[in-house]
């Protein structure tokens, strides 16, 4: 069998803070190029997460189990090696791109710092700027020198995030990373950005994990979705096995939702996610599942993968499967 090279990996991976598991067992690998989408409402622990494969932590937060960045494991590794691997492998898109943003610096500035960062030795800013409107004209922004000029405050929040992503990629990542990076934006940002995104997949085989409440939104671009709840990975597929062969009661309510701006869903799904605890017994969405059965109350559903590419946690996968059969 050939061995497949893959970016990131996760294996057992648990997150917790002051001791009470939030991450709970997630399991993923991700290969050159792919996206990856996690969604799930708000408090299910995706930014846990997310933060847990850049090492980022917090007090009373640690990080069991195992995450491989292109074969190398992450957890343990001395802080020095993860910001050399976070500013030049491994970068991040803000969820609000104009207060992640200096204020009081042109976009000409951020993108000279943010090279020079990463780099031995300066560069000019007349290079810098050069670097930067190329990659933004490859991210079909328009009129880069005007951009270039600005503040943040002087572009509209969706042009700001676009430039993010073009300042993400100017040292050419492995992998992105993204926490809600289309939430705060319009209808219409949020396709720009989309779009963007997009571009990066085609142009530049960068791996992605973005994040969202929103099952719409990712479902546009992601080749590969998770379905979070209660810090697990209930259900976990391609695109296809998500969106037309979706198994898990909550990936059902997801799809038939809309979640409101805050990452609530008011409709079509009643109660509220889980407030973690240190021992939570059952199946974490039990108390919102109309399929419960009094086993989901008691024991909790192991990973079951359903075909090669697609994995569920629930006791009555069987049925639920028959009954879309
Ligand atoms: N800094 C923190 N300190 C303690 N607990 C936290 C912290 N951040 C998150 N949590 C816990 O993790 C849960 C999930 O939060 P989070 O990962 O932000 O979810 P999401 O991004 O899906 O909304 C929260 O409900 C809270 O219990
Ligand atoms: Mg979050």
């Amino acid at each position: 069998m050939v061995q497949e090279d893959y970016i990131l990996e996760a294996e057992k991976l648990y997150v917790s803070y002051n001791e009470i598991d939030i991450v709970r067992n997630v399991n993923f690998r991700i290969r050159k190029g792919e996206f990856l989408g996690i969604v799930g409402e708000s408090g299910s622990g995706k930014t846990t997460l997310l933060r847990a494969l850049m090492m980022l932590k917090r007090k009373n937060n640690d990080i069991k189990g195992n995450v491989r960045f292109q074969g190398r494991e992450l957890i343990g590794l001395d802080e020095e090696s993860l910001r050399r691997l976070r500013g030049m492998e491994i970068s991040m898109i803000p969820q609000n791109a104009v207060t992640a943003m200096d204020g009081t610096k042109t976009i000409s500035s951020l993108f000279h710092e943010t090279i020079c960062m990463h780099r031995d030795g300066k560069i000019r800013r007349r290079d810098s700027d050069k670097l930067a409107s190329q990659i933004m004209e490859k991210m079909r922004l328009e009129d880069t020198g005007r951009i270039l000029k600005a503040y943040p405050f002087e572009l509209s929040g969706g042009m700001c995030q676009r430039v993010m992503i073009a300042a993400a990629m100017i040292n050419n990542p492995k992998l992105m990373l993204g926490d809600e990076p289309t939430s705060a934006l319009d209808v219409t940002s949020q396709l720009q950005v989309i779009q963007e995104l997009e571009l990066l997949k085609s142009n530049y085989q960068v791996s992605m994990i973005m994040i969202s409440h929103n099952l719409g939104v990712i479902s546009r671009i992601a080749d590969t979705i998770a379905i979070m709840y209660g810090g697990r990975f209930v259900e976990y597929g391609s695109h296809e096995d998500i969106i037309r062969h979706a198994v898990h009661p909550y990936t059902k309510a997801l799809l038939a939702a809309v979640p409101d701006a805050d990452g609530k869903i008011s409709k079509g799904l009643p109660g509220l996610p889980p407030t973690f605890e240190k021992e939570m017994k059952g199946c974490p969405f039990a108390s919102r599942c109309e399929y419960c059965i009094p086993r989901c109350r008691k024991e909790l559903p192991e990973d079951v993968a359903i075909s090669l590419t697609h994995r569920v946690q629930c006791f009555r996968t069987k049925e639920l499967q028959d009954d879309i059969a």
